[in-house]
């Protein structure tokens, strides 16, 4: 049974609606029945970059796109991981307890590698060379990324954490480690599970994953026209190519939208119409991009309601709380280590 939620972003700035979907609705779900924790991964944001410049702008900005989409300060607690420090601390003593192969067969460290090689087909094996020359590009403390994320867990004995499916390895680590502490040292923590949403993930219109950075993104703060003229642009499926061919909803971005915007019964309603080439490819994305904007009505004016001073206010209490619990768990960690002076 689950009890306590826990689940961290890094701080990008701006959401788009993938991050809506894919994880902020399902966190919005969760702090109505359970103890939650969400908090700006800042620590994780410099294990692949050293510019610091805009961290904390970005991160006040993202904190006021999960106000604005529905995370209550007076249910979930919201903080920023680098104001406890008692993360970095369980991070420490977690990092005795894995190997080098171990961490370095975790899929995001080999993703990072890839990455910086320039390697598309996430199924290639690397060289030697590759390796030795992508390895003087990584730093020790992105290698430790996922056990950083374990102790972000642990530290608050958190056992239901929302993710999306490319964190699974990292709660795996994360139940590996728990599991490895408490056989050495006893029975301290519990084995989280991911806890997944099931709304598919939302392609950018450009096919890729939706990222700020590929400039594929619709925002919830956009017009109804911007999110129009983007959903326009997006691809639909390959083999429909006149009006009177039949379509594959299952392979078209755009009928992902109506699966997370639309409701049920038009879901079902524009499967079949795709199928028999009853509605075409114009009309379903003018609906999508109606059904998004629908969604989003208000939504801009509520995200500038929060000031500055708000934010902070909600992150301070939050970063309190958070360092009150950590510090319970810092003492029994101590307490079963021995180090007990
Ligand atoms: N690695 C997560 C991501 O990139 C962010 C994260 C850091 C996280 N610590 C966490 C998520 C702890 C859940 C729990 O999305
Ligand atoms: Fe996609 Fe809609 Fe066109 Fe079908 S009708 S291919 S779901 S855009």
């Amino acid at each position: 049974m689950v009890s306590k939620i826990l689940s961290g972003m890094r701080p990008t700035g701006r959401l788009h609606i993938g991050h809506l979907v894919g994880a902020l609705n399902n966190w919005v779900d969760l702090q109505r029945k359970y103890d939650s924790y969400y908090f700006v991964a800042d620590w994780h944001a410099i294990t692949t970059m050293t510019d610091t410049k805009n961290i904390k702008q970005d991160s006040f900005e993202m904190v006021k796109d999960w106000l604005a989409a529905g995370i209550d300060p007076e249910k979930s607690n919201l903080f920023i991981q680098s104001q406890v420090p008692q993360h970095a601390e369980l991070h420490l003593i977690f990092s005795m307890l894995n190997t080098l192969p171990r961490l370095e067969r975790v899929p995001s460290f080999k993703g990072l590698m890839q990455h910086l090689l320039d390697i598309k087909d996430a199924e290639a094996e690397l060289t030697p060379e590759q390796i030795a020359d992508v390895r003087s590009k990584i730093s020790y403390g992105f290698l430790g990324y996922p056990v950083l994320q374990s102790a972000d867990i642990l530290i608050y004995k958190a056992d239901g954490i929302p993710v999306g499916e490319d964190q699974i390895p990292h709660i795996e680590l994360t139940r590996e480690i728990a599991r490895k502490f408490n056989s050495l040292y006893g029975e301290v923590f519990p084995e989280p599970e991911p806890l997944l949403t099931n709304t598919p993930r939302i392609l950018g219109t450009d096919g890729r994953k939706m990222s700020k950075s590929y400039g594929n993104a619709i925002h919830p703060t956009d017009s109804l026209e911007v999110i129009t003229q983007k959903v326009m642009s997006m691809i639909t499926d390959p083999d429909r190519k006149r009006r009177y061919d039949a379509g594959d909803p299952r392979v078209c971005s755009v009928y992902d939208l109506h699966l997370a915007y639309n409701n049920d019964d038009r879901q079902i309603e524009i499967f079949k119409a795709c199928t028999c080439a009853g509605i075409g490819c114009v009309d379903c994305k003018k609906e999508a991009a109606q059904k998004i904007a629908d969604k989003y009505r208000g939504y801009a004016e509520r995200r500038e309601q929060f000031k500055e001073r708000d934010i902070r206010e909600i992150l301070m209490d939050g970063s309190s709380t958070a360092r009150q619990e950590a510090s319970q768990t810092i003492k029994q960690v101590k307490e079963h280590l021995l180090f007990d002076y």
